[in-house]
């Protein structure tokens, strides 16, 4: 995420002033060949289409999920591995429904083939972090992402009311319930999955399988669906520019189309699409919570010229009052603590407000808490 809300750098009010004519209707932009300047990337970050692929094992928790104590382990070693050497891994036998994720796609395509104006009942306001949102025009003028996103919020508090459904249905419409409630399915089945991975990561940081469970139990996470149309110029643009994503753990499913890219030792490698599988990734605030030992995973997507490309992304986020502190066994002489106490509230106002998430946003944040603080 770069929760893009979330996504992205720049401390900069005039230019959030200047931006708000352009729009970015992907029904007309697609076809174009002239690329409006807000979405050209600088020479060194423009991207390359085809980075070699990163081979990466897939994770299979299929063993795990049934209560087998010896495939528990072998998948937490696995998680534990690539969690320290970049902060990525993929999983299969998750136990998702294939039918729940296809459903997904199919509403999304659903959502953004609607006209703008349609679209743009559920737009995002300002200081808002859902909504639709076509780019972040409204915020950002530079250095554009090429796509449209619907982002929403997810409560996994047992007294919460069905978020995702209420917010569709009472900005889209009465029409839009099925819409909703196939996302709030969704949701639900990332939720109960991430607390599956938060096992997997205590046992392998050697905090005990409950630690991270419950302190996300109650989890308030954000959803959002990522659409990117067909560029005519995909080398001079980027779908979601580098970032980290700002949140605890993202678990992502891309369709066929393929263009999610990840920086391990400094170098770009594109991770190739499986319907079977969802790409994990460590996010800042998880990186925070384990004192730095797990780190949060540089990515980002490129487009193509000829096909619209999807990817769904849930972020899970703790609980609006929980602090973000690692557990003590984390913290010691040789590895005293690199980042302040925060909540998830300050750090999303962060990304919001004053720093367009990147590959820095956590140093940028514990530096900025310093500066409050002092
Ligand atoms: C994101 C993100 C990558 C993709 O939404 O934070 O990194 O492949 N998306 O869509
Ligand atoms: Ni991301």
């Amino acid at each position: 995420m770069a929760i893009e809300c979330i996504h992205t750098m720049v401390p900069q009010p005039a230019n959030q002033e200047s931006s708000k004519e352009l729009v970015f209707d992907a029904s007309v932009l697609r076809h174009q060949l002239h690329i409006p300047s807000q979405f050209i990337w600088p020479d060194e970050e423009k991207p390359c289409l085809d980075e070699p692929e990163l081979p990466v094992p897939f994770i299979d928790l299929g063993g795990f999920l049934s209560g087998d104590p010896l495939a528990a382990m072998e998948a937490s070693t696995l998680v534990g591995q690539a969690c320290q050497n970049h902060g990525f891994f993929l999983v299969v036998n998750h136990g998702i429904d294939p039918k729940l994720i296809s459903d997904a796609h199919l509403y999304m395509d659903h959502f953004f083939a609607l006209p703008l104006s349609h679209k743009q009942r559920a737009q995002r306001m300002p200081g808002e972090h859902c909504g639709y949102a076509s780019s972040f025009t409204g915020r950002f003028s530079s250095k554009l992402p090429w796509k449209e996103t619907l982002s929403f919020q997810y409560s996994a508090h047992k007294d919460s009311p069905p978020l995702v459904k209420d917010y569709l249905c009472s900005k889209m419409g009465n029409d839009f319930h099925q819409f909703g409630k196939v996302y709030q399915d969704y949701c639900e089945a990332m939720s109960n999955l991430s607390l599956g991975i938060m096992e997997l990561l205590g046992m392998s940081l050697g905090v005990g399988n409950d630690f991270f469970r419950e302190f996300f139990e109650e989890n308030s996470s954000i959803m959002r669906l990522n659409y990117y149309p067909p560029c005519q110029k995909p080398d001079l643009t980027l779908g979601t520019g580098p970032h980290c994503d700002p949140t605890s753990l993202t678990i992502l499913h891309q369709d066929q189309v393929g263009g999610l890219q990840v920086c391990v030792d400094n170098e770009w490698h594109s991770i190739r699409p499986d319907f079977n599988a969802f790409v994990v990734n460590i996010g800042d605030t998880f990186m925070a919570l384990s004192n730095g030992r797990y780190k949060s995973c540089l990515h980002r997507a490129v487009v193509n010229s000829e096909t619209t490309r999807k990817s769904l992304a849930f972020f899970l986020c703790p609980r609006s009052d929980k602090v973000v502190s690692p557990p003590c066994q984390l913290v010691d002489k040789l590895s005293p603590r690199l980042y302040p106490d925060f909540t998830w509230p300050m750090l999303l106002e962060f990304t919001q407000k004053h720093y367009r998430a990147d590959m820095k946003t956590l140093e940028a944040f514990a530096n900025w808490l310093q500066r409050k603080s002092n």
